[in-house]
């Protein structure tokens, strides 16, 4: 793993109505990283994610992308022409598609030129193969995606933005309404993911961050609280006392 940042995030603030929902926020992450993001409802865990992604403009502050591009406030589709793709919560799959053609339909997202229309060339199939493969779908490719359970739903959205061979990528609680099992086959992908590139996952499931994350940042109050291995995080008293208390205390140790 190299220590080139793909991210940082310098100093920024974002107000509603004179309330700060970022409030001088520091951030980075580096290349091949796989970094958990927790922290309080109200936090500004999606903002931050909104601000990656020019959904929210900041007040004042800075994204710096791959080292040095600053993409503050870049639109979207430029941004993910740079290699940055976002899943949001909700799975946005189309439903009458097969799987297959959920992951086709995905790759038009990042070229210019609207390719919908144009059959695969060999080079395109083999990496649609290699996406669902990477993800588990292979045996469901020809599935229409409205018979997929709710898990695999977010598997294709996961193959879908990977088709587009992000260096980063952001996700939003993807585990939600998952059972245990799926969760596991989420948390193991997000390692195959990872590695090549840096993917940025908001997580409220301490007992899925526990098992998967390795460094972890708190986010409190639009500030970093804190950040470091996940055993460190689970025993700091400030993290505890402003996120964990004391259910979650005992749900991490059992
Ligand atoms: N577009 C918006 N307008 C006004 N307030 C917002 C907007 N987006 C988020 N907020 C407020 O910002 C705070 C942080 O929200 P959010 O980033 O969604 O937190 P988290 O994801 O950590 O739960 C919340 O108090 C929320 O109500
Ligand atoms: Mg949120």
């Amino acid at each position: 793993m190299t220590e080139r940042k793909i991210l940082e995030i310098q100093g920024v603030t974002v107000s509603f109505d004179n309330f700060k929902v970022l409030d001088g926020l520091d951030f980075s992450m580096n290349y091949g990283e796989v970094r958990f993001l927790i922290g309080p409802n109200g936090a500004g865990k999606t903002t931050l994610l909104d601000i990656i992604t020019s959904k929210t403009a900041p007040s004042s502050g800075k994204v710096i992308f791959d080292g040095h591009l600053d993409v503050t406030n870049w639109v979207e589709h430029k941004l993910v022409r740079h290699g940055i793709a976002r899943k949001f919560q909700t799975p946005s799959v189309f439903s009458s598609l097969t799987v297959y053609e959920n992951v086709e339909a995905a790759i038009s997202f990042r070229t210019p030129k609207l390719r919908l229309l144009r059959p695969l060339n060999g080079e395109q199939r083999d990496k649609v193969e290699s996406v669902l493969e990477m993800v588990g779908l292979q045996d469901r490719a020809h599935t229409p995606a409205e018979q997929l359970s709710h898990g695999e739903k977010q598997w294709l959205e996961i193959a879908m933005l990977l088709i587009q061979e992000p260096k980063l990528m952001l996700l939003d609680e993807p585990v939600a309404g998952m059972s245990r099992a799926e969760r596991d086959r989420t948390g193991e992908l997000l390692h195959r993911i990872g590695g090549d590139r840096a993917v940025l996952v908001i997580e409220h499931d301490m007992v899925f961050v526990r098992q998967f994350a390795s460094i972890v940042t708190v986010l409190h109050m639009g500030s970093r609280l804190c950040e470091g291995p996940v055993e460190e995080i689970q025993n700091d008293p400030e993290v505890i006392e402003v996120y964990l208390g004391r259910g979650h205390k005992q749900k991490m140790s059992a």
